[in-house]
Order: structure tokens, then sequence, then C-alpha cells
């Protein structure tokens, strides 16, 4: 038996033992594919918590006061965006999908003092909730907020002959029955060489539960389009790609031409 009551098939038995409509996501479940919570809490405790920037800490503290915290992304995601962002050496950045901010403040974080991080999302009440400490950690001049759906915005951006490869980075994190769309336009927008990062593409596990298995109709739907675009994404020859285990499931895929 693993930790959290399941056994070796994890998600599988704890879902089949809740029986019918278990929600993949919710504030009572850690954000994380590793489904031993002890192992979890050590990896926070040890690496993620004592390495945390105070102002991601306390916009985190807050979003999880929060009705839908459980769609923002854990810390230690955040750690790994900020880590690939300096790596990378990026300068200007998309996000599709910023909620209250956290990858947002993250990416700002991590952006030098002439970057910028456009931040894509339909609702300004979610973002507005963590805009606060955007501007308390210093960084909100580097943070370019858009209201709107992604797609048109997208579209406008790419509109733009000077936006044409013009980002180093690019991190989607929203409606994922959109994600292969998103794809397509963020391949225009992110120059070669540059890094796409996607989240949720293990969606809790449950790409690897049964057809049939006892789902939300929603998570049946997001479970389908997040196997769709894995196997878009598998198959893609512009980009090299590598999916990462860590929290809900990371994407990242660096365009080759
Ligand atoms: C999982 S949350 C983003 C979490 C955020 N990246 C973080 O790390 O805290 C998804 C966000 O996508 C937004 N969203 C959903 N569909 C969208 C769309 N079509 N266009 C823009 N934003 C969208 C939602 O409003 C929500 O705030």
């Amino acid at each position: 038996m693993a930790a959290n009551g399941g056994d070796a098939n994890g998600v599988s038995s704890a879902l089949e033992a809740k029986e019918l409509k278990t929600e993949i996501h919710s504030n009572d479940s850690p954000k994380t594919l590793l489904k031993n919570d002890a192992l979890y809490e050590y990896m926070l405790n040890t690496m993620v918590y004592p390495r945390e920037n105070e102002f991601m800490r306390e916009l985190r503290l807050i979003t999880k006061k929060h009705t839908y915290g459980f769609m923002s992304s854990p810390p230690e995601e955040g750690q790994l965006l900020s880590l690939l962002l300096k790596v990378i050496g990026a300068k200007d950045t998309i996000e599709v999908g910023a909620f209250t901010g956290c990858s947002v403040l993250a990416t700002a974080l991590a952006l030098p003092d002439d970057g910028r991080v456009v931040a894509i999302d339909v609702s300004r009440e979610y973002f507005d909730l963590g805009l606060p400490v955007i501007k308390k950690a210093g960084v909100a001049h580097k943070v370019d907020f858009r209201e709107g759906p992604a797609m048109p915005i997208l579209d406008e951006l790419f509109a733009d002959e000077a936006n044409e490869g013009r980002f180093d980075f690019a991190f989607v994190d929203a409606d994922k029955g959109s994600y292969v769309e998103y794809h397509e336009r963020l391949l225009r927008l992110v120059r070669a060489g540059g890094v796409l990062a996607y989240d949720n593409t293990l969606w809790g596990g449950s790409v690897a539960l049964e057809d049939d298995s006892a789902l939300t109709e929603s998570d049946q739907d997001i479970r389908r389009s997040v196997m769709a675009f894995n196997a878009m994404i598998a198959a893609d020859p512009r980009v090299e790609a590598v999916q990462l285990p860590v929290a809900d499931g990371v994407t990242l895929c660096r365009r080759i031409a």
C-alpha cells in the first residue's frame, strides 16, 4: 500500500475506491504526481520551501485560500520555470493562463530588468488578486497583462510581423482543449531554440487510466484533450520534447526550426 491509501496502481485504485465521479484536482489534494505524500513533503521541506522566494510564498498562501486555489502551479514548478528561464537567458516570454499570477511572478522574478512576460487570462479578477504582491516584489513593470480569451490575443500578437520569433519562452497553463491550437501559434511566436512549456500534461495520472474509468465528464474531456496533445507533440518534428513528471506533468518543447 502506498502512503496515500492506494496501491501500486496509484490513481486507478484511489479512483475505484471512491467509485463514481472523482475529481482529478481539488483543494484537498496536493498537485503532484508523487503518490507518496511523505516523499512529496520531504521534497517540499528539503528543497522547495527553504529556497522559496518570499513574495512567491506570500502569493502562494493568498492563492491557497481561493476557491480555485488548486489551479495554481505548485512551488516546485515555479522554481523549475525560474531556473529554465535563466538557463536559456529568456527576455521575452508569453504565459497563457495566468490565474492569480504565481507562475507569472516566478517568471517576472527570473527575467532581466528589461524582460517582459505577456500574461494572458480571461479573468482580470483572478490576476488582480496577485497583482499587489507582484508590485510589492518590484517586478510589475515586467508584466504585460492582457485580459481575454488567449486565441485571439495570440492571433493579434502574430498579426504584427515584429512578433514572429520574438519570444524566448512560452508557458501554457489554460484550457487543455486548445493546447494543440496554442502550439501552432506559439511555434510562430517563439524563436528557433526557444522553449514552449505545457502544464498538466499527465492530468493527475488519468492519462494512464482505462477509457471507461469513473471520472467526471469534465475530467474525461480534459483527459482526452491532454492525450491527443501528447500524441501530437510526440510526433511533431518541429520540436525536441521531453515529458517531465513534475507537478501535474510538464512537457518541455525546444523549437528546432
Ligand atoms: C490553471 S490556471 C493557471 C495557473 C497559473 N499559471 C499559475 O501557475 O498559478 C488556468 C487559467 O487559465 C485561464 N483560462 C482558461 N481558459 C482560457 C482561455 N481560453 N484564454 C485565456 N485564459 C484562459 C483561467 O481563467 C485560469 O485563470
